[in-house]
């Protein structure tokens, strides 16, 4: 994965057609979190001081196809604004020739928001027409859009396809070189340390860190289904009974290649997921009938803790437990805080992982945090990402 990227290429007096990736938490019709958008400034503003005539594109949501008002790009526009202190014009569509009349007016140093390119059902079908569209705006393409990397869609790999030079933008720059540093070619030992609710999720994962990882760490509730596999009693803790088997191999294949596969040794439990619930800490092969384990217990937070002692690389995916509700916070927040404190490289990205290190305060101290969600779980999956793949090799 070495990509030219946005720095390679001249962009003064080029139509220059920017993936972004935008989409965005909304909150009351307004960006409800805005981290995607800041991801992206570097590259913008970049683009703009090189005089490039800034096209750029995003999807929000899901909107399948079809014009609807509440995935309209508009509230980006206004953040972005704010962020550039500067107007953020939106096109009323992201192809056809009003847009085109929009782009072709562009001066040098100015920038145009297209509208959700998912109003056009052939965008996640990479459909060669509306590709052509795309193309019709651009003399440069450049995908800084890492969160949709991991799908193969018009506005990054058919515009890509079509438009020469294709390169990377300093985002999804940096996401590729942190992720080789950490997972391709990382310094040892390395740990990678794996939450959330579903092992089905994460086997993938699983299976693709033997014999890259040194140490793998389990939490959340996913694993749970690794103690039922073991034979301990879970209670009411969250189990996938079709994956108690598979999760059994993967503690026979991590014993046989010399992988240490760490799981928590007690649980905060409660009776039920609630806020406001009465919680207590049990060892995880005791686990009472009427209980679910709802986070790490501390016996675990200091056993993870002892784990990263003197190693180099740190990969984390995924909570420790249901974080957003303050009883059972704690283990993400102090494994948060652990990893922050370590001189490590850590990476973190995925899922909630990201939301999990802000919580904890310590989102400043770890080397990298991915704007990537499923694309991030993909990258450690081992896949190919058709966004990147699409890319011009340096
Ligand atoms: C994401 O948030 O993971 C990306 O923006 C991709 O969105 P999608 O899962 O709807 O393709």
């Amino acid at each position: 994965m070495n990509k030219r990227t946005i720095k390679d290429v001249a962009l003064k007096g080029k139509r220059v057609f920017m993936r972004v990736d935008f989409n965005v938490p909304m909150k009351n019709g307004k960006v409800g979190e805005d981290t995607r958008i800041r991801g992206a400034l570097p590259t913008i503003k970049y683009a703009l001081e090189q005089g490039a005539r800034l096209v750029l594109a995003s999807h929000m949501g899901r909107p399948k196809g079809k014009r609807s008002p509440e995935f309209s790009l508009a509230p980006v526009a206004d953040r972005l604004g704010e962020l550039l202190g500067k107007k953020v014009p939106l096109a009323p569509d992201c192809v056809g020739p009003e847009v085109e009349a929009m782009v072709n007016n562009l001066k040098d140093g100015e920038l145009l928001l297209l509208e959700n390119v998912r109003f056009h059902a052939g965008e996640t079908k990479n459909d060669p027409v509306l590709s052509d569209g795309f193309a019709r705006l651009a003399d440069v393409a450049v995908n800084d859009a890492f969160g949709t990397a991991h799908r193969a869609h018009s506005s990054n790999v058919g515009i890509s396809e079509r438009v020469k030079p294709a390169v990377a933008g300093l985002l999804m720059a940096d996401e590729i070189n942190y992720f080789n540093k950490a997972m391709t070619s990382p310094e040892h030992p390395v740990v990678a340390i794996l939450g959330g609710a579903k092992v089905s999720t994460k086997i993938n994962v699983i299976e693709a860190l033997f014999g890259k990882v040194d140490k793998i760490l389990i939490g959340g509730a996913m694993a749970f289904t690794f103690f039922k596999a073991k034979g301990f009693p879970v209670g009411k803790s969250l189990v996938e009974a079709d994956m108690v088997d598979i999760a059994q191999k993967a503690m026979d294949k991590a014993a046989s290649m010399g992988v240490q596969l760490i799981l928590p040794v007690d649980a905060v439990a409660a009776a039920q997921m609630d806020a406001g619930a009465v919680t207590s800490v049990v060892n995880v092969d005791a686990m009472p009938d009427d209980l679910m384990g709802l986070d790490i217990g501390p016996k675990s937070v200091e056993l993870f803790k002892q784990a990263l002692v003197g190693v180099k690389t740190i990969v984390w995916n995924g909570p420790m437990g249901v974080f957003e509700m303050a009883p059972f916070a704690s283990g993400t927040i102090n494994l948060g805080k652990a990893v922050a404190a370590s001189s490590a490289l850590s990476v973190v990205g995925g899922g909630d992982t990201d939301a999990a290190v802000r919580a904890a305060g310590v989102a400043d101290k770890i080397s990298y945090i991915s704007t990537g969600g499923g694309a991030f779980l993909e990258l450690m999956e081992g896949k190919t990402l058709p966004g990147i793949a699409a890319l011009d090799n340096a």
